[in-house]
């Protein structure tokens, strides 16, 4: 137990080894944790969230041992997925009686989660709880990134619980963004956001104007995952803000995979055109990357350009993942081509531009098939496109 600040306590788990999260969908190269907290107020001690269920036992032993569970007199339930939910059904055995606050929706999913009634009190936007000292305002936030999500604001401490909002996937000795490694902690935050937040992009904006509307003080952010932020808090707050509106950097990621590397040699031909207009290229071979990362590259990116030889009539499987992965993102403002080498039929360069253009990129220019081994003279002209794509990026 880690005093936060006045009666605010990190109470969670550092997940050291994780290296997969939402099944082998996310990489978490630097592990991750469950943020718990711990609130008390002079009328009542409220846990807000719990942690992944193998860590169940070990968390509530921990919790007993310091504040004991018979005195807590409520649980905040901000998110009902199982990385913070998890140890909730070993809690309900010690404490049956438990309230739990959380949306309506969180109460459902409780139910169909866990198959059993679980003593909820539901909870909308502008809902108070006052617990002597410090009232907690409950604020909805659905599809951030469940139906279910709420933040909870802690009056009288000037702290914002955002559960998996402003979160990173992020294990280490430090619990605050100002005592950790900078680019590291906004790599974990860009990949976080990219790969989990982008999707709902559309929802950013609004909330964090509702809240700011509420004209409250706000030192404190404390989300479910990774490091708390109270040095420059607003910073997280404006970089979500500028991610969820169609953000890209000066770079073009070119994603491909290669059979004999002929398509290989066409993504540098495009990647060395993209250099040449002054942009970074990123050339990125979808068989031997990370996908979470390749995500990560294209959601950065102000271009994309995707190539596949043509295997079967269709794009490689490696190829074939990625461009669902890019529609998930639920891209804005990207522009991009395809290309692949083929030595009978040549559909992959044609799938991947539909594809592409399913994900919400818009394509300026292509697609390029190339017969076999493209030779120099083609790879001049591959080159010559990439440096135009860039330049032409730089026009938007
Ligand atoms: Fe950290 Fe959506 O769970």
């Amino acid at each position: 137990m880690i005093r936060i600040k006045d009666d605010l306590y990190w109470v969670g788990v550092k997940d050291w080894e994780l290296k997969k999260f939402h099944g082998y969908e996310f990489t978490t190269e630097n592990g991750s944790t469950y943020n718990s907290y711990l609130i008390k107020g002079g009328k009542m001690t409220v846990l807000v969230d719990t942690c992944w269920g193998p860590f169940k036992e070990q968390y509530l032993e921990k919790l007993d041992n310091t504040i004991g569970l018979q005195n807590i007199d409520a649980l905040i339930c901000q998110h009902t997925e199982t990385d913070h939910s998890g140890a909730m059904t070993l809690l309900r055995e010690k404490r049956p009686d438990l309230p739990v606050y959380c949306t309506a929706k969180a109460k459902q999913f409780l139910e169909s989660q866990y198959h059993m009634e679980w003593n909820c009190v539901t909870v909308k936007t502008g809902d108070k709880l006052d617990i002597g000292g410090y009232e907690l305002t409950f604020i909805e936030a659905p599809m951030l990134h469940w139906p279910d999500s709420m933040f909870t604001y802690i009056g009288g401490m000037a702290t914002l619980l955002s559960n998996d909002a402003f979160g990173q996937h992020y294990a280490t000795g430090y619990l605050y963004n100002d005592q950790v490694d900078q680019s590291q902690l906004w790599q974990e935050a860009i990949k976080y956001y990219a790969n989990i937040v982008s999707p709902y992009a559309k929802m950013v904006k609004p909330k964090v104007d509702q809240f700011l509307g509420l004209g409250v003080p706000l030192e404190i952010i404390c989300p479910s995952h990774g490091v708390i932020w109270r040095d420059d808090t607003m910073q997280i707050v404006n970089r979500y803000v500028e991610w969820s509106s169609g953000y890209k950097e000066e770079q073009v990621a070119i994603i491909y995979d290669t059979m004999w590397l002929e398509t290989r040699d066409m993504a540098e031909a495009l990647g060395r055109g993209v250099t040449g207009a002054g942009m970074t290229a990123k050339v990125i071979n979808a068989s031997k990357t990370d996908e979470t990362h390749v995500m990560t590259d294209a959601f950065r990116s102000a271009g994309i350009l995707v190539g596949s030889p043509t295997v079967n009539n269709g794009v490689s499987v490696a190829m074939a993942s990625i461009m669902e992965g890019l529609k998930h993102l639920k891209l804005q403002g990207k522009q991009g081509a395809a290309f692949g080498s083929y030595g009978w039929s040549g559909e992959a360069p044609g799938i991947l531009q539909t594809r592409l253009e399913e994900a919400g990129v818009k394509i300026a220019g292509g697609p390029f098939k190339q017969l076999h081994n493209p030779t120099r003279e083609e790879l001049d002209k591959l080159e010559e496109f990439g440096r135009q794509f860039a330049e032409g990026l730089r026009q938007v």
